[in-house]
């Protein structure tokens, strides 16, 4: 080998050895950490061999009261699609001493009439007039008086003129809270004029009746804090939230949330103001999970929060405004097969090649189900197959072989949001102390 030659060589050893150095690292540090290991023992004790959702009511009542530690004298709303269960909402009420739901769903709102009778529901969306339509063809004779304890949303002259029309024809009072836009862009009133013109036409029926303002700023917690891009869109927020509480104001002279009164802050007297017959509070309505802490530092305006997945705190709502919040539902479900080496079809001798450069596919597991909007993140290690590609049905999982996991052990994953992956499993199992204490309905699409 000459001199030229033998650089060449050394130049490609080296560059290999740079590459090969980039290799990932093996993950997993054998099987599951006390916590899980201990549902993992409860799940067997109940014959739970299928996938499960998990809410733990520990980590739950944490989460209630951190919010509550933050509402100061505002109301707590609980965002029903987020915590999907009548029991579970019926239990986050009692804790949070709140009876106040938001329902984005009418076969939901029907069930909710049902089994939660005693609650104050908000449309968090406006209802096409066939739904709202169906919600009274549904509704079953009870104690749930839609003309107290309901309010629809609207966010248009035409849908409050079709509204007018279902009153008419069902012959029903109806309480209607006006949608408005304070920056968030997902529709609701723009202009306090058009405020204005909704309140002439609602004042026109006596059928319905102005019932609050709905404003949701969920984009605020997604600017960044650094620079103060989100304290100043917090602040055009207010402005316009203001705007629509001035018409208001001008119109009906209802004496609108002021500040937050010491005395309120002392007696937990909630900043809502009476409606304009003077007997039911008006509602202004505000905030969401990834938001409400920031209202902490707002004086008057919202008199209620609607919080409902910071109660869970599915994966996307790690966010700094929910550092105090702590993850409190998971899906277990079993592991099916365990195998040493991957074979994904197809890739042939790749495989081979794949494994040895990523020491995290030198296992394969297939677990009972799969696809979920959720990650694995018990035993640590583990993750889907991009190749084998996704599956409902037996989901690939790799890992190390420092991944301890072997047939009919559970992996435990963490759901990146609660409101649609808590339908998909049936009664959620409720655990207390690290044990299953009871299973709870989910709510149903019947209706
Ligand atoms: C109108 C409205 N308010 C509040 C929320 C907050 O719900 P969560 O706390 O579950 O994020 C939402 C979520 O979609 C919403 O649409």
């Amino acid at each position: 080998m000459n001199r030229r030659q033998f650089l060449f060589a050394a130049a490609c050893g080296a560059a290999g050895a740079a590459v090969w150095s980039m290799r990932p690292t093996a993950q997993g540090e054998g099987g599951h950490p006390s916590y899980f290991a201990q549902l993992e023992r409860s799940l067997r004790e109940h014959g739970l061999a299928r996938p499960t959702l998990l809410v733990d009511l520990d980590r739950f009542d944490r989460n209630i009261d951190a919010v509550l530690g933050e509402l100061g004298p505002r109301h707590f709303r609980i965002v029903a699609k987020s915590l999907p269960s009548p029991r579970l909402l019926d239990y986050a009420m009692k804790r949070a001493g709140s009876d106040r739901l938001m329902s984005f769903h009418q076969p939901f709102l029907n069930h909710i009439a049902r089994a939660l009778p005693a609650s104050d529901v908000l449309l968090g969306k406006p209802m096409p007039v066939v739904a709202a339509d169906r919600f009274y063809r549904a509704l079953a004779a009870g104690p749930f008086d839609p003309a107290r304890q309901l309010q629809w949303l609207i966010d248009s002259p035409e849908r409050l003129r079709q509204d007018r029309e279902l009153a008419a024809v069902r012959d029903v009072a109806m309480r209607v809270n006006v949608e408005i836009d304070v920056g968030l862009h997902r529709g609701g009133i723009v202009d306090p004029v058009e405020l204005a013109r909704l309140l002439v036409a609602l004042d026109e029926d006596p059928r319905l009746e102005f019932a609050g303002l709905m404003g949701y700023e969920a984009h605020v917690a997604k600017l960044p804090t650094a620079g103060g891009a989100q304290a100043r869109e917090l602040e055009r927020v207010q402005i316009r939230y203001r705007a629509f509480l001035d018409v208001l104001r001008e119109r009906i002279g209802t004496p609108l949330p002021e500040p937050k009164a010491t005395a309120a802050r002392a007696t937990g007297t909630p900043a809502a103001a009476p409606g304009p017959t003077g007997t039911v509070p008006l509602t202004f309505n505000a905030g969401g999970s990834p938001t409400y802490r920031l209202w902490s530092e707002v004086d008057g305006i919202a008199s209620e929060l609607a919080i409902g997945s910071g109660l869970v705190k599915p994966l996307d709502f790690d966010l700094p405004t929910l550092a105090a919040h702590v993850p409190a539902a998971w899906i277990a479900t079993p592991v099916l097969k365990a195998m040493d080496g991957l074979n994904v079809p197809g890739l042939g001798p790749l495989n081979t090649l794949w494994r040895l450069w990523d020491p995290n596919r030198e296992r394969t597991f297939f677990v009972y189900g799969g696809y979920w909007r959720a990650r694995p993140v018990s035993p640590a290690g583990l993750d889907e197959n991009p190749a084998f590609g996704r599956s409902s049905n037996q989901e690939m999982l790799n890992g190390s072989q420092a991944v301890a996991l072997e047939v009919d052990d559970s992996v435990f994953y963490r759901p990146t949001q609660s409101e649609s992956v808590m339908l998909q499993f049936g009664d959620l199992a409720l655990v207390r102390g690290g044990r299953i204490v009871d299973f709870w309905p989910v709510l149903e699409e019947r209706a």
